[in-house]
């Protein structure tokens, strides 16, 4: 309990969590959920070695730790876009571009690129920095829980 690191760290993602979800954060435990034990066959899986004993409630998409701060992650199985505008603040988007309906495919110096005709989105708010496209990536709902795995709420 005299670790600094994991108490700045648990600051952070709480901060995180509670600026995206007005204090919401992932729900462990008396919760109404049907939990399927259901293993899908064929999944694109993220590289668990072995399914866990305690594992979390949602399906993460992916870690906090691997959305870079100011930039993101197109997440093209779930056709979102996870981003980290601040440290420790997690927002989520639709890749599906609202021009034409591509799917965007890479984050870079703040911005969610789109390849089809070269739109441009906010990593802060989804919203059209670039056109053609003028109408901003629709937000998703996320959540982040206390070891870091983010899903959709
Ligand atoms: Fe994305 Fe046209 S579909 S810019």
């Amino acid at each position: 309990m005299s670790d600094p690191t994991q108490t700045a760290r648990r600051t952070v993602l709480a901060a995180g969590a509670a600026a995206l979800a007005g204090g919401t954060i992932a729900a462990c435990g008396g919760g109404g959920g049907t939990d399927e034990p259901a293993s899908e066959p064929g999944g694109a899986s993220t590289g668990e070695p072995q399914a866990s004993s305690a594992a979390p409630a949602a399906k993460a998409l992916i870690k906090s730790s691997e959305v870079p701060v100011g930039g993101g992650k197109v997440l093209k199985e779930e056709k979102v876009v996870v981003t980290q505008p601040t440290a420790g603040s997690f927002r989520c988007f639709s890749a599906v571009c609202t021009h034409q309906g591509c799917l965007v495919d890479k984050v870079r110096d703040g911005q969610i690129d789109c390849p089809c005709h070269g739109s441009t989105f906010s990593v802060t708010d989804g919203a059209a920095t670039k056109g053609p496209a003028t109408r901003p990536l629709p937000e998703k709902k996320i959540t982040v829980a206390a070891d870091g795995g983010i899903s959709l709420a």
